[in-house]
């Protein structure tokens, strides 16, 4: 097992760490000639797609959280996202035309799968992504499109829900139809960019030394940051078991505000240049009741210097494609508070790397 971990203390620090190569794997090959090749099947379904179903549990879940920000904004294309072990019990309403994409790591999740059969039973064209070849999703979907992860030991899931992302931002761009060569450079680019900061990994450590006792964490954000703070909220509390919570930033006042005091840690993830003020007047609220404040935010932004007590900087990018970027800051943060509590990351307890059961 130590010569599987490559020198790293656990699998999730090195799966955390492979999430460049996975990212860059997952996209090199569907880039031809500067233009984005799906397959041939996938790039005419999409042609003709109108309404977007997502489906899948836990990170996945989360990552089609973010795909309905990413495609509705740059696709114009309407997204429904649902958690599998919903959809598959409510009423769906499907149209001719429709496309679902079921997401799963595994391809075994049992809700997922589910999911997969009654939409295919209402005739929705499916698209499975997931990272294991042959898996039974993979099988049963109409279309197939995997994500280059290699294996995912760890149970907490890192570099399956950030190649997923890629592969959902190469979908948007795909549904986008007319071509957009600074995005593509710019998507491009992130595999480097998270190489970058992973460099500063000893910052997030350090952060995490100081903070990793706090009774709550909370983590806002608005669109993409608000998908992120999601899928930061669940990596916290699964492998640190700190309550950790997550919620649009502007539904602060409608609840949340009432349990922040000073033991809480606010994780403010800031970047939508738009909305910086609205997360600052959001970041002044929570510091006026007692709480610590982090703030995620881009190189060369200085909005929040004044009101957060720390702010992590990630590097320059299109802003709908920080979320491959932010979570790298949350899975570091997640991981660095589990280890100092003396927990197996890799193994944390009540949760299973494949729930195969309901
Ligand atoms: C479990 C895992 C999560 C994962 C979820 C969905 O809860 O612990 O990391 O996101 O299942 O798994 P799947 O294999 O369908 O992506």
């Amino acid at each position: 097992e130590a010569a599987e971990k490559c020198g790293y203390e656990h699998f999730m620090l090195k799966e955390i760490f492979e999430q460049p190569k996975a990212l860059q794997d997952t996209l090199a090959s569907r880039i031809k000639g500067g233009e984005i090749h799906l397959a041939p099947a996938i790039d005419a379904l999409l042609q003709e797609c109108t309404h977007l179903l997502i489906v899948g549990c836990g990170s996945a879940y989360h990552a089609g959280m973010v795909a309905k920000y990413v495609i509705e904004h740059f696709a114009k294309i309407s997204v429904e996202v649902d958690v599998a072990s919903e959809m598959r019990y409510r009423t769906p309403l499907c149209r001719q035309g429709d496309v679902c994409i079921v997401i799963s790591q595994s391809g075994e999740t049992a809700d997922t799968l589910a999911s997969l059969r009654l939409l295919k039973e209402l005739g929705v064209k499916t698209i499975a992504l997931t990272n294991v070849v042959g898996s039974t999703i993979s099988r049963e979907a109409d279309f197939v499109m995997y994500t280059q992860a290699g294996p995912e030991i760890a149970v907490a899931s890192t570099k399956a829900l950030t190649t997923q992302l890629m592969c959902l931002y190469l979908i948007a761009m795909v549904l986008k139809k007319n071509h957009d060569a600074t995005l593509l450079a710019q998507l491009s680019q992130i595999p480097s960019l998270a190489q970058k900061l992973l460099e500063k990994q000893e910052d997030i450590q350090r952060f995490a030394a100081r903070q990793f006792n706090k009774d709550k964490v909370f983590f806002m954000g608005r669109l993409t940051d608000y998908a992120i703070s999601l899928e930061s909220a669940l990596k916290l509390k699964e492998i640190s078991y700190t309550h950790s919570e997550s919620f649009a930033a502007g539904e602060l006042k409608h609840g949340p505000i009432a349990l922040v005091d000073e033991s809480t840690l606010v994780v403010a993830m800031c970047t939508q240049p738009q909305l910086y003020k609205k997360m600052d007047s959001n970041i002044k609220e929570v510091k006026a009741r007692g709480a610590t404040a982090l703030v995620v935010t881009f190189d060369r932004v200085h909005e929040f210097d004044d009101t957060a007590d720390e702010v992590f900087r990630i590097p320059e990018t299109e802003p709908y494609f920080t979320p491959m970027l932010t979570v790298i800051v949350s899975q570091l943060y997640a991981y660095y508070c589990s280890v100092l509590k003396g927990n197996d990351p890799d193994k944390p307890r009540n949760l299973a790397k494949s729930v195969t059961v309901e």
